[in-house]
């Protein structure tokens, strides 16, 4: 089977390039930008077809479709850090609408006969209140920001092709999602990699952080793109699905774990520079949707994640 993923070099899309590499007769292809970064997917290079393109590009977007002409499309790549698209929302809503609309004018205009997931988000649902959790897929969208309010209309957009040309189209909502090779500014990696420099003396023992009152629903990384698999395999095109654990941790919990499993005396100190115009105060999701669709359950405890991150940073350090 003929699998495309784009943002392959990111986070989860090299965890997904991992999964789909697991499994037998997956010929999967990848998209990068010229200069990407490919740290990520260093170890399967030689395993993988990479097809340099530019999503904001529609005849680009279209060159690689045709050639690979995928059965499966996992479309991951966007610009994901919401304080960047208040400094650059126009560039923001290009790269995550426009990209994904040339994708989907692609393949209707070549007629590929493809199942398309689209990692739409929990950001989505903006502001929500305390009475309104578990959120579920019926929840009113009321993003905060310009990154939620791109996602929102990923999320339409998928909704509208999938209505007027009958396009398997799966809508995920992924929640928040960390482990192993997030990027340094997402919160749980930015603590972990700053604790880790405090272990071994590059950094003095001060915490730098934002807002601690938000609450997010954590999925690992691994049971993330596990979904992602699934909902094309399982789930039904033309929905929408929450992937998430149903439980919500305070960042000041997540940031007090942390420092519990690394053992380091650290003062934390607030930076106003990571404080947000507006925060999505709550997001805990119910999964019960995709579950009974598809089966899916997360197996990964957050405290293994953590874990695994805090080594992460120390394995990077020590490869310098
Ligand atoms: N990044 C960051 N850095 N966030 C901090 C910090 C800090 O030092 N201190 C507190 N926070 C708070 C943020 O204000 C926010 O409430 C929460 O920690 C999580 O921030 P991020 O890790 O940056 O993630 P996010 O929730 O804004 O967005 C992530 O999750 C979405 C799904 O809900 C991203 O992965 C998005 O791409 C994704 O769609």
């Amino acid at each position: 089977m003929r699998v495309l993923i784009t943002g392959i070099t990111g986070f989860a899309g090299s965890h997904l390039a991992d999964l789909c590499l697991s499994k037998k007769d997956v010929e999967l292809y990848g998209i990068i930008r010229w200069r990407s970064r490919t740290e990520n997917i260093e170890h399967i290079r030689d395993r993988l077809n990479l097809l340099e393109c530019d999503l904001r590009d529609a005849s680009s977007t279209r060159d690689v479709i045709e050639e690979v002409r995928p059965e499966y499309i996992f479309h991951l790549a966007a610009q994901s850090f919401v304080p960047t698209s208040w400094n650059a929302p126009s560039e923001s809503l290009t790269t995550n609408i426009i990209g994904q609309l040339n994708i989907f004018e692609a393949v209707k205009k070549l007629d590929v006969d493809c199942r398309i997931q689209i990692a739409c988000s929990s950001e989505e649902y903006g502001m929500v209140h305390p009475d309104e959790v578990p959120i579920k897929e019926s929840s009113p969208l009321r993003p905060l920001s310009p990154y939620g309010v791109s996602k929102v209309g990923q999320d339409m957009l998928g909704y509208q092709y999938f209505m007027s040309y009958g396009m398997k189209i799966v809508r995920t909502r992924g929640f928040n999602h960390t482990g192993p090779r997030r990027g340094p500014v997402f919160v749980c990696s930015d603590f972990a990699k700053q604790i880790v420099d405090i272990e071994q003396g590059r950094k003095d023992p001060v915490m730098e952080v934002g807002n601690l009152d938000a609450r997010r629903d954590f999925t690992d990384v691994r049971d993330m793109v596990r979904a992602y698999w699934l909902s094309l395999e399982k789930g039904k095109p033309g929905k929408v699905y929450n992937i998430c654990t149903g439980k919500s941790y305070s960042i000041k919990e997540i940031l007090d774990q942390l420092i519990e499993l690394s053992g380091v005396k650290v003062e934390v100190r607030t930076d106003r520079g990571r404080l947000r115009p507006s925060d999505v105060p709550l997001l805990e999701g119910d999964n019960s949707e995709f579950t009974a669709d598809t089966g899916w359950k997360p197996e990964i405890p957050i405290e293994k994640t953590l874990a695994d991150l805090l080594e992460f940073w120390r394995t990077c350090a020590s490869h310098g």
